[in-house]
């Protein structure tokens, strides 16, 4: 389907739940897995100030790179790994297709 992308969450039980995913609704992936009702909080409303919406990345698409605001809270969660990104802050696009996230433990 057009403006869709699939994408796999691993929830904390490592449980695989296959997600659709619209690119053009400006959604981000703590908003996405609350929509799935995944156990995603999102506390601070995608501010990256909870780290509620802490993932693992593990697909290779190169969305590594975390912006500053989102580096000084994971700077300051538990079990952060080189491939820790937060949700709220990895906005839906098309370069997503076949994304594949774990959620962290909070
Ligand atoms: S929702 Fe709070 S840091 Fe992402």
């Amino acid at each position: 389907m057009d403006n869709i992308v699939n994408i796999t969450v691993v929830d904390r039980e490592g449980v695989e739940h296959q997600l659709e995913a619209p690119t053009d609704m400006n959604m981000n992936m703590m908003e996405l897995c609350k929509s799935y009702e995944l156990p995603v909080e999102g506390t601070c409303g995608g501010m990256a100030m909870c780290a509620t919406c802490h993932m693992y990345i593990l697909s290779d698409h190169d969305i590594l790179e975390r912006n500053d605001d989102e580096e000084s809270m994971l700077d300051q969660a538990f079990f952060v790994k080189s491939n820790s990104r937060l949700g709220c802050q990895i906005h839906i696009a098309p370069e997503l297709e076949g994304l594949k996230v774990q959620l962290a433990q909070v």
